[in-house]
C-alpha cells in the first residue's frame, strides 16, 4: 500500500530540526514544529520569519512562494499539538538515546496507528529505538545533512525492522522536499557519510593535540588541499561541539573502548560551553 504523507511534525527546533521544518514547509507539507526548550522554539521562529523576507528580497523565492511557506509551518507549543494528527513525525532532538526512546514512547501514545516516526539521529539506529513503540515497522531513520536548507543529501535507512511501505513514503517525502535520497539496506553505526566525517574529523583532532599544527591551518589544508567547502573545525562549529561530545559519548558507552572517547580538545570545549556557532564560540569566535 503506498502511503500519502501531507502532514509532517518535527520534534526539536535546534540547528537542524527548524531547517527540516523549513524545508518540508518550503515543499508544500503542513508542517508543526516544537521544542521543550522556549529559547530554542524562539529563534527558530524568528529565523524563518527573516528567513522568508530575506528570501524574497534575495529574488531567490517569490513573494507568493514565501507566503505559502510561512502559512505551511506552525511553531506548536508541545508535543501533543504538534504531532497529534501527523503522518510523518521527524524527531530531531538531543543525541542522547535515553532521551530518544522516552520521546518516541510518548509519540506512540500520541499519534495515530498510520503515522511513521523518523530519527534524524547523526549516529543512533532507529533499531534502539523501536521497541520503545508499538510500530517497530513504521520506526526508521532519515538523517537530514547541517545547513538542512542548503545540503541536499538524505539518508534513508531500513533496518530489518523497517517495512518497505515505510521506506517507500519516507524516500518520496525527502524527493518531494528537493533532497537527494539515498536509501542504506542495512544499519552501520555513522550510516554514509558520518563515517567520512568521523574519521577526517578524527584525523583533525589527533593532529591538533598531537601539536602538529593550528586548527586554523589544519582548516586551511583540508581546504586547499582536498577542496572541501568547510574544515573538519569550521564544519565541528557549524554541527555544534556538543553534538560531537554526545556522539563520542554514546559510541564509548556502546562500545566501552577508551579510543572511542571524545578526544582532550572536544572534551574541553564542550565543558566551557564552547559549543559552535550557535552560540557564538567554539574553534572560531563568531562574536
Ligand atoms: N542556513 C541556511 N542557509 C545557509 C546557511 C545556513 N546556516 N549558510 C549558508 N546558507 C546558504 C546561503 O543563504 C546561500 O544560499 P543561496 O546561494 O541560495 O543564496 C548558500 O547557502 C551559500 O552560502 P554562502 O555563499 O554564504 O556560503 P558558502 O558558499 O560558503 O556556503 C555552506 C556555506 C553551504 C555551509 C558551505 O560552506 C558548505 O557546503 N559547507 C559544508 C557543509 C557540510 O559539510 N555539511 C554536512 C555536515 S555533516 C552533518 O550535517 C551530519 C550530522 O549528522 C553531523
Amino acid at each position: 500500500m503506498n502511503m500519502e504523507i501531507n502532514k509532517i511534525a518535527v520534534i526539536g527546533a535546534g540547528n537542524m530540526g527548524h531547517q527540516i521544518a523549513m524545508c518540508a514547509a518550503l515543499s508544500g507539507f503542513s508542517v508543526r514544529c516544537t521544542d521543550n526548550n522556549a529559547d530554542i522554539l524562539g529563534k527558530a521562529v524568528q529565523f524563518a520569519d527573516n528567513y522568508w523576507t530575506e528570501r524574497v528580497n534575495k529574488g531567490k523565492l517569490t513573494e507568493e512562494a514565501a507566503k505559502a511557506a510561512r502559512e505551511n509551518l506552525v511553531f506548536a507549543p508541545s508535543v501533543q499539538s504538534a504531532a497529534e494528527d501527523a503522518d510523518l513525525v521527524i524527531e530531531a532532538i538531543i543525541e542522547k538515546l535515553v532521551i530518544k526512546r522516552t520521546l518516541f514512547a510518548e509519540l506512540d501514545k500520541i499519534c495515530p496507528a498510520h503515522t511513521i516516526l523518523a530519527t534524524n539521529s547523526s549516529y543512533i539506529a532507529s533499531s534502539k529505538i523501536t521497541d520503545a513503540t508499538s510500530r517497530p515497522d513504521k520506526v526508521c531513520n532519515m538523517h537530514f545533512f547541517n545547513p538542512a536548507l542548503v545540503m541536499k543529501l538524505v539518508e534513508v535507512v531500513q533496518g530489518s525492522h523497517v517495512s518497505d511501505e515505510t521506506v517507500e513514503a519516507v524516500m518520496t517525502v525527502a524527493t518531494k522536499m528537493n533532497k537527494t535520497p539515498v536509501l542504506l539496506h542495512k544499519e552501520i553505526y555513522g550510516f554514509l557519510v558520518n563515517r567520512f566525517l568521523q574519521a577526517t574529523r578524527q584525523e583533525a583532532l589527533k593532529l591538533l593535540d598531537m601539536g602538529v599544527a593550528s586548527h586554523e591551518d589544519i582548516d586551511l589544508a583540508v581546504k586547499n588541499g582536498l577542496g572541501y567547502p568547510m574544515g573538519p573545525f569550521e564544519l565541528m562549529d557549524l554541527t555544534g561541539i556538543d553534538l560531537a561530545y554526545h556522539t563520542y559519548m554514546e559510541k564509548y558507552k556502546d562500545s566501552g573502548d577508551p579510543a572511542d572517547r571524545p578526544s582532550p580538545t572536544v572534551v574541553e570545549k564542550f565543558t566551557k560551553g564552547e559549543w559552535g556557532k550557535k552560540v557564538g564560540k567554539g574553534f572560531y569566535d563568531y562574536s
